[in-house]
């Protein structure tokens, strides 16, 4: 089982598609583990997007990031970074595909919807970032003898 880290963005938040979105990842028979809702500040902003602080658009994409609070979700299953990675989307929801959570609500480069972690070793960063350990629980849940098959779920 992995935890990997869901940010469902202001631009998720604004346009009222918390619930929606929410479904999705509890519908694929993935399991909310933590979940709460945080007005980021700088100093967050600046240790998760680190790799794009140098990018012209990084103010830019503070602010979107800053328009309103987030919903952070802590999020598990078997190989859980990459379901929900795929589940997101490429970056540009333009681009992204049908069927994915960019691909089916945004037409943004920036205004994107969702944060999903890229790799493991990232995600257990990401989600220490936005949890404290208390604030997530690994929790038996009874659908994951419907949801994996026998032997698969570890
Ligand atoms: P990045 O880590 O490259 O992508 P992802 O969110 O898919 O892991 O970029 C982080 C966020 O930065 C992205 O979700 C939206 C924003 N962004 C822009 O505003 N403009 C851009 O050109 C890019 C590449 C990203």
């Amino acid at each position: 089982m992995e935890t990997t880290l869901v940010l469902l963005k202001p631009s998720c938040v604004q346009r009222q598609l918390i619930g929606e979105i929410v479904n999705r990842f509890e519908r694929r028979g993935l399991r909310i583990s933590g979940m709460k809702m945080m007005q980021l500040s700088d100093e967050i902003l600046r240790e998760h997007y680190a790799h794009l602080v140098d990018k012209p658009f990084f103010p830019g994409l503070c602010a979107s990031m800053q328009a309103s609070p987030v919903v952070a979700m802590a999020i598990s299953g078997v190989e859980a970074v990459q379901v929900v990675r795929t589940m997101a989307g490429v970056t540009n929801g333009r681009q992204a595909a049908p069927g994915t959570i960019r691909g089916d609500y945004s037409v943004s480069n920036q205004q994107n919807i969702v944060h999903a972690s890229d790799s493991v070793e990232n995600a257990a960063i990401e989600v220490a970032r936005f949890f404290r350990p208390e604030e997530v629980f690994d929790y038996e849940s009874g659908a994951f003898a419907y949801i994996y098959g026998a032997g698969e779920c570890k």
